[in-house]
């Protein structure tokens, strides 16, 4: 190696061993997200997390909900790794034999309406694909949202979404978006002619990990065919496997998105996300309505198929079903009579405790206390969204240690 790299290298080390990751991270990169007193990490390992100093985390969040197959799973390490020594990009505009793969494995497990996808890298870009073709479709540019919801950051999926802290400093800068009460009068009564999409997530993530009802998911499609308006679902966090079904709104009998965004387990832990569609959206879409330069990478396409071949193999969506439904009830029966808890509620591996207080130092104390990794959602919910792959075992460590952190203080 070049020693003026190595040199190069040698000082970066000693600087970042010197003032730590952490406060490298905040004077570099500012701190996009409140980071936890915790060691920098350095590996992975299924469910854990592992620290320089070797401390191991118990990640009951799989890193925002993304790794459905835990950390460094070997199925998709040995994917990306035997398609980094064939070929590391391959533009839209030749074929690929991986995409092609890819997209073949993929389509077998969407709903039989959405035959299409467009390959992408994000959630956010999927969800402000779906918007765009929604506005393509239709000629119209206003949407309904739910309050509550969170879509994203880019301009067309944050307008779509409720939290405040997010939206706030950009009112009056953003698309069109009208919010309404999580209920299924209130969204018939807010789609109109001008109504290009409704964007709902099944279950609501960010907002409290809030189920939505089947008579809620069914008026909203209802009133789309009503006003020739789209139906958006917003799978990035509910997809693949996470709530019990390859997609949660699968468990709605009936229920037909146009428009699927899909991110976080797609690739588990690769940053791949795309929207499936089909139909009317199919009949309008020309080359050049939408693009990514990067969507459809091979590597990517290679860590989404193991994502595809593992889940099926493992049989982990119904997995999902039976241990989550497992945990949810056993978290029940813990906090029945805890005052701080008002319920758990969540379908699959996506899990709120619901406390009558707020969540965040609770959360906070189970990092720094017992090493287990939770994740808020709305200001008074401790939100579990392990990976599909967590054992009975590690999902008990996690309630103990939680019912610890509640427990009488
Ligand atoms: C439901 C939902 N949609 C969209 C997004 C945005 O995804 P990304 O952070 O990959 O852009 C998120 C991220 O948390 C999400 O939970």
């Amino acid at each position: 190696m070049n020693s003026i790299a190595t040199d190069a290298g040698n000082a970066g080390r000693k600087a970042h061993a010197t003032a730590g990751a952490a406060s490298v991270e905040d004077r570099r990169l500012g701190t996009w997200a409140p980071r936890r007193p915790i060691p920098p990490i350095v590996r992975g390992e299924g469910c854990e997390l592992i620290a320089e100093n070797g401390d191991r985390y118990l990640d009951l969040t799989a890193g925002y909900g993304v790794c459905c197959l835990g950390y460094n799973h070997p199925a998709i390490v040995d994917a990306i790794k035997s398609q980094a020594d064939r070929l590391t990009f391959c533009p839209l505009n030749v074929s690929s034999a991986v995409r092609a793969e890819y997209v073949e494995a993929l389509a077998a497990v969407l709903p039989a309406t959405l035959d299409r996808v467009f390959p992408c890298n994000s959630g956010t870009e999927a969800v402000e694909g779906a918007l765009k073709f929604a506005a393509l479709v239709t000629r119209r540019s206003q949407s309904v949202a739910l309050r509550s919801s969170f879509h994203g950051r880019t301009l067309g999926a944050l307008a779509m979404t409720w939290n405040p802290a997010a939206r706030r400093p950009y009112d009056g800068l953003l698309h069109d978006a009208v919010f309404v009460q999580p209920e299924a009068e209130a969204i018939e009564q807010a789609v109109s002619e001008e109504t290009a999409a409704v964007v709902l997530e099944p279950v609501q993530g960010e907002g409290g990990v809030n189920v939505l009802g089947d008579d809620l998911l069914l008026a909203a499609r209802r009133a789309c065919d009503r006003h020739g308006a789209l139906l958006i679902l917003d799978e990035v966090q509910t997809g693949f496997g996470r709530c019990g079904n390859w997609f949660a709104h699968q468990h709605t009998p009936g229920l037909e998105p146009d428009l699927m965004a899909m991110a976080k387990g797609i690739g588990s832990g690769f940053p791949l996300g795309a929207i499936a569609y089909g139909g009317r959206v199919a009949e309008a879409l020309r080359p050049g309505s939408h693009g990514s330069t990067y969507g459809g990478n091979p590597l990517a396409c290679a860590a989404g198929l193991a994502v595809v071949e593992t889940l099926r193999r493992l049989g982990l969506p119904e997995r999902a079903a039976a241990m989550g439904g497992r945990f949810a009830d056993s978290l029940r029966s813990r906090f029945a009579s805890n005052p701080r808890v008002r319920e758990v509620r969540g379908r699959g591996l996506m899990i709120g405790v619901v406390l009558r207080e707020r969540a965040g130092r609770h959360i906070a104390r189970l990092a720094t206390e017992h090493r287990i990794l939770a994740l808020p959602a709305g200001p008074n919910v401790i939100r579990l969204l392990p990976p599909l792959t967590v054992t009975e075992e590690e999902l008990e460590r996690g309630a103990e240690a939680i019912q610890a952190v509640l427990g009488g203080e």
